[in-house]
């Protein structure tokens, strides 16, 4: 994995008294002296240090791990954001860079790269059978009511794009990154606000139907118009806490 010094630094700059600076070589990039509103000091500048691994716009790189963060709903990158920063989530780097950082900024960096919609690459191609991309497919759209597991479906929108304020698409994810967010649920490295209900989720699949789950979510396509869409189909088959956007920490 790539390791860039990234530097998150405070610095009294306008309306946020903080700025997010990455320097790759010993340069850093945030270039505007403290007080003073340079040509640098945008929100598209600020967060060279994010796309330096989550790719231009946020839409990811082929590097094959970084997910993108581009157009997901706002609300669920802003959760995200305090998820590193509180610990309910655990990368090292992530925390790294919003340590500090204050819930407006957070969600400030989250509606930018909400509103960002750059073309998605094609997906790789499948290494799994057909008989387990379908049950996969099975799955996402309509779960397995004999084994309890709900349809991702159900919650992550009929085309598998998310929902409006805080439910992530699940497509255009890499694979690799797909088992370790599922690793991460199964021993507690990451969390969402009680009831964590992608928790419950990760219990009730065993290990086959999510190898086959996440092969057929890391081999589809992603429509070039996909959004999140507005409102969830209907009710959800578990609780969330994380449907919405996290409080502001005290
Ligand atoms: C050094 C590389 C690196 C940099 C720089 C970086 N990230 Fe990340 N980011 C990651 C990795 C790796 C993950 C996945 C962590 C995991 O496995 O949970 C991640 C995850 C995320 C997520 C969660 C995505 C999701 O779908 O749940 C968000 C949101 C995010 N980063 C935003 C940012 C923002 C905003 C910045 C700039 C302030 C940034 N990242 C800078 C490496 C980086
Ligand atoms: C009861 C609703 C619900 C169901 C059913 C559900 N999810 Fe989720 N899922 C969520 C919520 C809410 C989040 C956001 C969690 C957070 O804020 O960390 C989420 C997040 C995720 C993420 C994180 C995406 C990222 O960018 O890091 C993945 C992966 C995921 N779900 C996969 C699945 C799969 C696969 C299924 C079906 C087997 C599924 N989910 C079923 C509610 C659900």
């Amino acid at each position: 994995m790539n390791t860039l010094p990234a530097v998150v630094s405070r610095i009294p700059l306008g309306r946020w008294a903080v700025l997010v600076c990455l320097s790759i070589t010993s340069h850093a990039v945030c270039a505007a002296a403290p007080g003073e509103r340079g040509p640098q000091d945008t929100i598209a500048e600020r967060v060279r240090a994010c796309t330096a691994c989550h790719g231009k716009e946020g839409r990811a790189t082929s590097e094959g791990y970084y997910p993108r963060i581009a157009g997901k709903p706002a609300g669920y990158l802003y959760n995200q954001l305090q998820n590193f920063r509180d610990g309910r989530r655990r990368n090292a780097t992530m925390t790294y860079l919003v340590a500090n950082l204050p819930d407006a900024y957070l969600r400030e960096i989250a509606e930018y790269f909400a509103a960002e919609h750059p073309p998605y690459a094609p997906p790789p191609v499948a290494d799994a059978t057909q008989p387990v991309l379908e049950r996969g497919r099975q799955l996402a759209i309509s779960g397995d009511a004999a084994k309890n597991i709900p349809a991702c479906a159900a919650c992550h929108g009929n085309a598998l794009t998310g929902v409006i304020p805080a439910i992530p698409g699940l497509l255009g994810l890499p694979r690799d990154y797909l088992k370790s967010q599922f690793g991460a649920w199964l021993i507690g490295a990451r969390h969402a606000a009680a009831p964590d209900c992608m928790a419950e989720v990760a219990r009730r699949l065993g290990a086959k139907d999510l190898s086959a789950v996440i092969a057929y979510l890391a081999a589809q396509p992603v429509p070039a118009s996909a959004t999140p869409a507005a409102s969830a189909a209907g009710k959800p088959p578990l609780e969330c806490g994380s449907f919405a956007p996290q409080k502001s920490a005290p």
